[in-house]
């Protein structure tokens, strides 16, 4: 990202980030006749880096056509606190702080534009795919951060879908543990997609996990049942928005399926990070969806690194 300019300090956080790029400029020449957005930018909360998340996932049992219809008998998921205040996301409850004041902004943009959305794609408009060009710039840390404050709302309720079937990490950084997901109720026509959400201790927050993997994964993305299953999770509850979590779109096709699926994409651009072909690229590849969002979520961890802060001539954060 070498050829970022340098700001200059002060003006609002939009006008921060449309001043980083250009970014009608930069995407005039990608083709798609996307409509995009600079959105506000998160900061970070803490220097600490984040404890290792679980690779793996307790084994589930591999749908079958005959496996009956999962109902959870258990009550809400718990969703650990501490390891939210750990990583640096949203802790519900606690004081309001720069970080949630960010997504708020973030979160007014997307509800601003499904309204917007909602005039010609109807239910649709209550989908966000949460994505990026390449791994670790932040989808994940940004699908949580939004689902915690769109919770936070008197008039939503949120579903946070973990679409990153390659790398499915949602639930272990919420503390909770794998389960049936997307991937069994594409599978097995048999499974409720209802009775795969999990429903948590956050009122209006749930989450509904990746599911089993397998090798057909891509193709089932691919099906006609995602759009059937989609619509399931969208009836099931009006005031609903579901918000996926996705795999980067240059590393792998099922960015590229789900954006043709929902109702707008919040790019995740790490500033710091991101080359500009890159995003070029990764926005083309996700043509399917006409409305996308560009939040930059510039941090580095790198100790004495250089941070968001302090390029942009912000305070670095005590
Ligand atoms: N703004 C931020 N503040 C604090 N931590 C962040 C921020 N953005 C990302 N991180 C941390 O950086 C790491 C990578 O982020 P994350 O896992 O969200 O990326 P990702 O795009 O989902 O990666 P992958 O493509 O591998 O799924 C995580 O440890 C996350 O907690
Ligand atoms: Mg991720």
């Amino acid at each position: 990202m070498s050829e970022m300019r340098p700001i200059r300090p002060g003006g609002s956080l939009l006008e921060r980030a449309a001043a980083v790029y250009d970014f009608q400029a930069e995407f005039r020449a990608v083709g798609p006749a996307a409509k995009i957005t600079p959105a506000p930018l998160p900061l970070p909360v803490a220097n600490t880096a984040p404890p290792p998340i679980a690779e793996t996932r307790p084994a589930v049992p591999a749908a079958s056509p005959e496996a009956p219809i999962a109902r959870r008998a258990t009550g809400p998921g718990v969703i650990d606190r501490n390891l939210l205040a750990v990583q640096g996301l949203l802790v519900p409850g606690a004081p309001v702080g720069v970080l949630a004041e960010e997504f708020r902004l973030v979160k007014r943009q997307l509800l601003l534009t499904a309204r917007t959305v909602k005039a010609t794609q109807g239910d649709r408009s209550r989908t966000v795919l949460v994505c990026s060009a390449n791994p670790n710039e932040g989808k994940t840390y940004c699908s949580l951060n939004l689902a915690l404050s769109l919770a936070a709302e008197r008039d939503t309720e949120v579903l946070l879908v973990d679409a990153d079937f390659a790398k499915p990490d949602v639930m272990a950084r919420l503390g909770l543990k794998e389960g049936q997901g997307l991937l069994d109720a594409l599978a097995n026509p048999a499974i409720d997609i209802e009775a795969c959400v999990v429903h948590t201790d956050i009122p209006q927050l749930s989450l509904l996990p990746a599911g089993t993997k397998s090798n057909q994964d891509t193709e089932l993305l691919a099906s006609a049942r995602t759009s059937v299953l989609i619509q399931q999770l969208l009836d099931a509850n009006p005031r609903r928005i579901v918000i996926f979590d996705s795999p980067p779109a240059l590393a792998a096709s099922p960015a590229a399926t789900l954006a043709q699926h929902v109702g707008q994409v919040m790019m995740v651009v790490r500033a710091d990070q991101t080359s500009e072909g890159d995003l070029r690229d990764a926005v083309g590849l996700l043509a399917g969806c006409t409305e996308i969002q560009l939040v930059l979520n510039a941090v580095s961890y790198a100790p004495g690194g250089r941070r968001f802060g302090s390029y942009y001539g912000l305070e670095e954060p005590k």
